[in-house]
């Protein structure tokens, strides 16, 4: 008998005394068990669930698989109120429901000005135009032929994350006042080999990125961005990108506001100076206390969150528990996080999971004993560029109260004596 079969009969054996022990508790144990956390489940009796009785679904009883029916509360959500149609609207990553770093790609926040638009690859082309030695128009196959093919795990957050706390706290979940942010590793190539093939001419200082949704979304990048690390992607987490996320081609801009990370993308022109386009100007600019705005501000600061517990994940047990949360920087590499049990008293580092990369979430865990007692919980991200998050209070007193963009305030959850979790500030 090879050892796994071995193990196998084993494992069998257990499970019939586990299910001899069931099916005298049954009346009892199980099926009461579930009524209430007051009646605590005999922890001798292991329930036998009717996957050990019966065969399961065959292969391709699915051919594209999907989560656990089990599963079904772990989606995306949208606030009702906070956008006038659903063709140019939001939804939010769960985060709290999410370990590790890498966001699923159905569960990725979509943020779209136009709906989604339903683009065929064989038909799509991408257009190189401006100051270049040659204009280009390529196909999907043609880019996917090109060298340098590169996997590379980049955050995505969009410039409005947290834009509904700059007033207080207001929303109750990570889900709602984080989850503008996603987290995929993008197959594709560097836009420098593209560009390089129709040949930058030597004043092209700054590029504009448009896309073929009915918004023609469009952004001017500066050419020492577009050439150091921006990526054209056809691919996320391994497959194609959905359509969502701008399939059959995106711009990754790692760091940078989400905004300009155009989806769908049709068009690259080079130019001399910025285009000064609506979402440049308008939007994406944001208003200071003397009537000044800062503007191009692209980079996305250090920010953190704990994403449980959280108002959508209360804690549940007193004893060991375990804190966990997600910490990125558009700087470079997150180096530390602090976590304060206390409102911000007094911090303790916390666990920082594998080997953070540049431009990337990175996981942070504390573990530690819930006495019952009230928490008022709070990280702080600290980046290897030295960059400090800070406290809401010190992001207002420099940029006061009329922005929507770039909030990276240090969050707070009240953890209440009976576990229940709300988003609150403390001054
Ligand atoms: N690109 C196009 N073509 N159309 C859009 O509406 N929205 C932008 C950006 N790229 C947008 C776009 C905004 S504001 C953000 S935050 C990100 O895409 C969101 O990317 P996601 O939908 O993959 O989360
Ligand atoms: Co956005």
């Amino acid at each position: 008998m090879s050892d796994e079969g071995k193990l196998r009969s084993v494992n069998r054996r257990q499970l019939i005394r586990a299910a001899g022990l069931a099916a005298g508790g049954l009346a009892l144990g199980t099926s009461a068990g579930r009524a209430g956390p007051a009646q605590k489940p005999d922890p001798l009796i292991t329930e036998v669930q009717d996957a050990a009785r019966y065969l399961g679904d065959g292969v391709a009883a699915k051919p594209y698989g999907s989560p656990s029916k089990f599963e079904k509360h772990v989606i995306r959500r949208d606030v009702e109120w906070l956008t006038a149609s659903r063709e140019s609207s939001v939804n939010f990553t769960p985060l709290h429901e999410l370990d590790g770093t890498i966001t699923p790609s159905g569960l990725c926040f979509e943020r779209h000005h136009s709906g989604v638009a339903e683009i065929e690859p064989d038909k799509h082309r991408l257009m190189i135009n401006g100051l270049v030695d040659k204009p280009m128009v390529f196909t999907m196959s043609d880019l996917k032929r090109f060298p340098g093919r590169v996997n590379r795990a980049y955050f995505l957050e969009c410039a409005a994350n947290s834009g509904m706390e700059w007033r207080g706290a207001q929303l109750n979940g990570c889900q709602f006042t984080h989850g503008m942010v996603h987290n995929v590793v993008y197959t594709g190539i560097p836009l420098k080999t593209v560009l390089d093939e129709a040949g930058l001419k030597t004043n092209a200082k700054w590029l504009l990125v448009e896309g073929a949704d009915a918004a023609a979304m469009t952004r001017s990048i500066p050419i020492e961005k577009a050439l150091n690390d921006c990526l054209l992607v056809w691919g996320m987490n391994g497959e194609a990108l959905r359509p969502e996320q701008g399939y059959p081609l995106r711009i990754v801009v790692p760091g940078w506001e989400g905004n300009m990370w155009v989806k769908w993308l049709r068009r690259i022109e080079a130019g001399d100076q910025p285009w000064q386009h609506r979402e440049e100007t308008s939007k994406y600019t944001d208003l200071l206390a003397d009537g000044r705005s800062r503007r191009f501000t692209f980079i996305m600061d250090a920010k953190s969150v704990v994403t449980n517990p959280s108002p959508q994940a209360p804690l549940r047990f007193k004893g060991p528990n375990t804190l966990s949360g997600l910490a990125w920087s558009g700087r470079g590499t997150i180096k530390r996080v602090d976590v304060s049990l206390d409102g911000g008293r007094n911090w303790r580092s916390a666990r920082i999971d594998g080997t953070p990369t540049p431009l990337s979430l990175t996981r942070f865990y504390v573990d530690f004993d819930w006495g019952g007692q009230e928490l008022l919980v709070q990280s702080r991200a600290i980046d290897d560029t030295g960059y400090v998050q800070p406290t809401k209070s010190e992001l207002r007193q420099v940029r006061g109260t009329n922005s929507i963009y770039h909030n990276n305030g240090i969050q707070t959850w009240l953890v209440k004596a009976n576990g229940e979790t709300e988003n609150v500030e403390v001054s």
